[in-house]
């Protein structure tokens, strides 16, 4: 028996499919015992690293034992950490992404994942593009929708501005990471 976050008792999630309705597009995802995400940007040197770092970071603090990686829809920068700009932001904020390494999306992701955020538009089209059927296209949202659900809000490119850019994206994904764990993270203790 485990407790939960006000002390009851629990009963442990059966290992086995657990499905519940999405809150934003009203089709079911499925979640095994660890629940995977992935992060899709362009480069996948900017912000998906970053959304990436923040929300492993509420994952570990939540004792959630989930998966997040990142990847681009682009293949420009394969092999190379993130941006100097992301580094710094994540590590004013406490967060080390310095390990990361970028690498292009690949169709297996689509299946591999249980879910995947798109920074932005162009991106989810992108991402969509590759996926062979609705309900493989259902899986691929824009983050911003968990914290801002209607707006279609993207996550905007920081790559040609200053570092008040990326503090910018850095507080987006925050609320976006916040709202992910809001959103999915209570069925998994
Ligand atoms: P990201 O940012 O998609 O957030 O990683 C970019 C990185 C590189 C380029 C554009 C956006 N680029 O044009 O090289």
């Amino acid at each position: 028996m485990r407790r939960g976050a006000k002390g009851e008792e629990r009963k442990r999630q059966p290992s086995s499919l657990v499905s519940r309705p999405s809150p934003l597009l009203n089709v079911q995802f499925n979640y095994f015992s660890r629940m995977k995400v992935l992060m899709v940007c362009l480069g996948n040197i900017c912000r998906s690293p970053l959304a990436q770092g923040i929300l492993e970071h509420k994952v570990k603090q939540k004792g959630l034992d989930w998966t997040v990686d990142s990847a681009g829809t682009g293949g420009g920068h394969v092999g190379l950490g993130p941006d100097n700009r992301s580094q710094e932001v994540a590590h004013a904020h406490g967060i080390d992404i310095s390990a990361q390494e970028a690498r292009r999306i690949r169709y297996s992701d689509i299946s591999e994942f249980d879910v995947i955020y798109c920074m932005d538009a162009t991106n989810l089209v992108n991402v969509r593009d590759i996926c062979h059927s609705l309900e493989e296209e259902a899986k691929v949202k824009l983050i911003m929708e968990e914290s801002d659900p209607g707006k279609k809000l993207d996550v905007p490119d920081p790559y040609y501005g200053g570092a008040s850019g990326f503090e910018r994206v850095f507080q987006l994904l925050d609320r976006a990471c916040e709202a992910i764990i809001e959103n999915h993270g209570d069925h998994r203790q």
